[in-house]
């Protein structure tokens, strides 16, 4: 069984997926086993003390810089003995001291079809307004490993949905999450689990 330990920020509604989904069964060899959130008023620490869930918060802007508090997450990560790190909606960017001691090993969301509206800068309700801005027909979602470079490692798994006319940031946000952030999130960390995602040539394939 591998220790998952998931990273929040904010409403925890891609937490609350993978509870679900582990509740399901859907995780097969994970367990949620710590929720560390980068602020203390995140819904999403209410989402782990309902699931029963053990939890830290380490604040960002207790930290002088990104190194600093990387250095904490790192800290917190090796006690908890975690062998596959979530981003779930966390809206820090984590220092290569992270990265580098988890090499495939660490899985974020994005909200978006990467390489489009994505790197730094792009998070949450931006990204949204970035693609409708833009005029896309199509966005999604995308789920990858995460190495030094934002949103720049491995594609593991990715889901479209059409843009409709009179979307808002809002709403295609939400079209997004429950067709694709809230089912390939789930997905991918069980194929972690279950040791079916292979690394050849730095790209992911599913076996
Ligand atoms: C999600 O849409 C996630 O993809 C996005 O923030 C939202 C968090 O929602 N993440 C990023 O933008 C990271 N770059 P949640 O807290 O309800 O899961």
């Amino acid at each position: 069984m591998k220790n998952i330990v998931v990273l929040v920020s904010g409403g925890g509604t891609n937490l609350q997926a993978l509870i679900d989904a582990e509740k399901r069964g859907d995780i097969k060899n994970g367990k949620i086993t710590c929720v560390i959130s980068s602020k203390a008023d995140a819904y999403a620490l209410e989402r782990a003390k309902n699931a029963g869930i053990d939890s830290v918060v380490l604040e960002r802007k207790a930290y002088a810089d990104s190194k600093a508090y990387s250095e904490a997450i790192l800290a917190e990560l090796q006690k908890q003995n975690a062998e596959l790190v979530v981003l779930a909606g966390f809206m820090t960017i984590l220092d290569e001291c992270v990265t580098k001691a988890y090499p495939y090993r660490i899985i974020n969301v994005h909200p978006a079809l990467i390489p489009s509206f994505c790197g730094e800068g792009f998070y949450g309700l931006k990204v949204h307004k970035a693609a409708l801005d833009y005029g896309v027909k199509i966005s999604g979602a995308t789920v990858h490993f995460v190495n030094e470079k934002a949103d720049a490692g491995a594609i593991i798994l990715q889901g479209t949905v059409d843009v409709q006319n009179g979307d808002t940031p809002e709403t295609l946000q939400r079209r997004i999450m429950e067709n694709v952030e809230w089912k390939l999130l789930p997905k991918a960390v069980s194929l972690f689990c279950e040791d079916r995602i292979t690394i050849r040539g730095g790209k992911a394939y599913i076996e």
